[in-house]
Formats: structure tokens, sequence, C-alpha cells
């Protein structure tokens, strides 16, 4: 067992106060970092709460009962999400992803998805909206999320034994109700799904096998994702990172794969299909092959601060500006100036590192807190 890192510092209270530049900054969909990438996906967390406790996440030893979770007050209101989220898109923010913590348990979510559904790109095209979810709530929650205007869920999912399950979530969560909500996403239309599985080498690398078989040939696409350095919490070990080019090697033992293009500039997974023709699965590999080259992602946590990164220790608190009366165009100025000024490469950076350089402590915030 390796020895928890408790954060010293709430990086939560670290932020940047955010000003409108003297020059606007037009939201004309084209705005590019200081490493000429684009804005394009929008991850909005809704709740820093959750109902699991996934060790690699929110350990139960850190967030306790007595953790100081956001207050009600603290939180966006889904009018002013909204607003933000339409100056991003006048930026050039295609996609929208709802995450948290577990963004199911924000109350009437539905009508937050509701009012982004409305929004549409500088060309008039509505945004793909999407969510990341633990799948507990979704057998409940499915078809209202689509009746509101939900074009697709994710769901993490880190094995089907249910012993291995019930303790990686540590909360003793059945696997067959996960299931039971990824089936009535499927029947709801919110395809096409996604499965997130980390993979946390001496934990649960035997359900890799099972987890491909599983999934094979049902539409459903499931992603490895290389067990992350994020967050400051979680006792990040690079002996417990199994590489992608394993997890690939192990699989093709039993069904042959072949690489596929990507589908979309600066994606996160890297796609490989069964020569059979029964699907494709993805490995995300952020430790082995860093992707923040043409990252177009920027992070908006749950009172309104904005992150370039996933490993930031600071984000940009837009809250106190949406609040002052500003206008939209000086939103978008801010927000301009800001992605302007980005030059944020931090999996590149830490893989110029030697293997066992990073010990995983580092200040950081916890991604249940800004999102995956
Ligand atoms: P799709 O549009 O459905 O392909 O989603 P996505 O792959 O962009 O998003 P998702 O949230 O499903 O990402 C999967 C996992 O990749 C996350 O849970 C993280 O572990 C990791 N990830 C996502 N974005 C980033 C990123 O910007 N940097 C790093 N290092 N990891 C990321
Ligand atoms: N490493 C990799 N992915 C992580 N997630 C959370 N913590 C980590 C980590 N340490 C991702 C998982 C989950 C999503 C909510 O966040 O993919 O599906
Ligand atoms: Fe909750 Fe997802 Fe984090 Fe697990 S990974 S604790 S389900 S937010
Ligand atoms: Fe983007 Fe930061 Fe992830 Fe690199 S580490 S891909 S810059 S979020």
């Amino acid at each position: 067992m390796s020895e928890r890192i408790i954060p010293l510092v709430d990086l939560r209270a670290s932020q940047r106060t955010v000003q409108v530049p003297t020059n606007a900054i037009p939201a004309t969909g084209a705005l590019h970092d200081r490493l000429q990438r684009p804005l394009r996906d929008l991850r909005i967390s809704v709740t820093d709460r959750c109902n699991f406790r996934c060790n690699y996440c929110m350990p139960k030893e850190v967030f306790g009962k007595d953790y100081p979770y956001l207050p009600h007050s603290a939180l966006l209101s889904f009018e002013e999400i909204t607003r933000v989220a339409g100056v991003f898109a006048a930026h050039g923010v295609q996609k929208i992803r709802l995450t948290g913590g577990e963004p199911l348990l924000r109350k009437n979510i539905e009508r937050l998805i509701e009012q982004l559904a409305t929004l549409r790109t500088p060309e008039g095209k509505p945004l793909d909206i999407t969510l990341t979810t633990n799948g507990s709530l979704l057998a409940r929650k499915a078809k209202d999320l689509k009746a509101a205007g939900l074009q697709r869920v994710t769901v993490s999912l880190d094995g089907l034994d249910d012993t291995i399950f019930r303790s990686m979530n540590d909360v003793d969560f059945p696997v067959a109700d996960v299931l039971e909500g990824i089936e009535a996403a499927r029947v709801a239309g919110l395809g096409p799904i996604k499965i997130n599985m980390v993979v946390k080498r001496g934990t649960n690398e035997h359900e890799i096998l099972p987890m491909a078989r599983h999934f094979r040939g049902t539409g459903v696409v499931l992603r490895f994702i290389e067990y992350m350095d994020v967050g400051a919490t979680n006792g990040w070990r690079m002996d417990e990172v199994m590489p992608s080019a394993e997890v690939i090697r192990h699989i093709q033992t039993e069904l042959p794969l072949i690489q596929l293009e990507p589908s979309a500039p600066g994606e996160t997974a890297e796609r490989w299909g069964f020569t059979d023709g029964s699907g494709e699965i993805g490995v995300i590999s952020s430790v082995t092959q860093a992707f923040c080259s043409d990252c177009n992602r920027a992070r908006l946590s749950t009172e309104g601060k904005l992150y370039l990164c996933l490993f930031a220790s600071q984000g940009y608190d837009l809250r106190p500006l949406v609040r002052s009366g500003a206008s939209d165009t000086d939103l978008a100025s801010a927000v301009g100036a800001i992605w302007q000024q980005r030059s944020d490469r931090y999996s590149e950076l830490r893989a110029s590192l030697p293997p066992d350089a990073g010990t995983g402590s580092g200040r950081r915030v916890e991604m249940s807190y800004i999102g995956g």
C-alpha cells in the first residue's frame, strides 16, 4: 500500500483575478493559445461531490465525512453556466462535457442540459453535449437526460468482476447496477456510448480482456486509460501505471487489433479496431504518450474558475466578473485574453522526466473538483 499524500494547501482557494483587457478580443470562433492550439472543448464540473470513492480520484481517507465541499451558494447557477458556455461557444467551443464529481448528483441537471442545448456555434450548429458519469443513477435518469437534449454519455467502469468493482469504487456499489445504467442509456439513444476504464497495475489489469470481450460487437466504445498523476491525494506511483502499449499487446493475444485513424484533431484516445470488424477500442496514454500538442480543452470548475490544464494549480476566477454586471463582450474579451496567453502542456513536460521522477504530489487541484 502506498503512503497517502494529503494536500497541505487547499488549492481551490488559489486563484487568479480576471480582468477585462483594455483591447477588446472579439469572439470570432478562431481563438488560439501561445502554442497555436484552438479552443474547442469545454468541460464543466457541476458538482464537486460524488457517491463513489475511487481510490485514484477521491480516496476515502481524504474525502471523508468532514471534507469541506463547496457550499451551494458558491456554485454557478444554471443561467450563469449557460451564459459562460455561450461565450466559449462564440470563441470556438464545439463540445461541452458535463462532469463532476458525479454530475448526475446535481439537482435538476436536466434543466441545465435544456439551456445548453439552445447554444449555437458561430456557424449556427448546436454543440455536442455529453456527460461523464459513474453510471450509478443512469438507469433512473437516462430517458429524461435524452429528452432534455443530451446527445451521448461516457460511463466510467473499471471492471466487470463485482468484487473488484466494489472495492475500486470503495462504497460497495454493485457492477450490475452500472451495467443496467449503460443499457438504459443505450435504450434511450444516448450513443455512441463510451466506457472509460482506468487501468491500475496490481488492481484491475485482469479485467482488461473480460471488458474487451464484453463490449466487443455492442457498438459501445471501451477506452483504457493510463492511471494519471492528477491531483495530490491519490499517492500515484509510476509502477502502478500500465502503459497503453502493454494493454494493446495483452488484448492482441486473444483479439487481433489494427490501429485506426483519429476521428477528430486533438482527441485524447488512440483508436484501434478489431480486425474481424466487431468494433473499436481506444487507449488514452497521457503518461506514456502525452497529447498536449493539440490540447483544445478548457475546464470550468463548479464555482466558476477557468482551468487551462488538468494539472493546473490555479484557475482564473470568472465568477466575480459574471456577477459584476459585465457584458458578454467584456466576458468574451477576458476569456480570450486568458486563452491567448495559455502555454500549459503538463503531460509533455512530465513525460520528459525520468520514468520514476514523478511521485505524484505537486500542487495540483483535484480532478473531482475541475472535472475529468
Ligand atoms: P470523447 O469526445 O467522447 O472522445 O471524450 P474525451 O476522450 O475527450 O473525454 P473523456 O472525458 O472521456 O476523457 C477520457 C479520459 O481521458 C479522462 O477521464 C481523463 O482520464 C483523460 N483526459 C481527458 N482529457 C484530458 C486532458 O486534457 N489531459 C489529460 N492528461 N488527460 C485527459
Ligand atoms: N487517472 C486517470 N483517469 C482518472 N480519472 C479520475 N482520476 C483519474 C486518474 N488518476 C478519470 C476516469 C473517470 C473520470 C471521471 O475521471 O476516467 O472515468
Ligand atoms: Fe467519482 Fe468518477 Fe472520481 Fe470515481 S472517478 S470518485 S466515480 S468522480
Ligand atoms: Fe491538455 Fe494539460 Fe492534459 Fe496536456 S496535460 S493534454 S495541456 S489538459
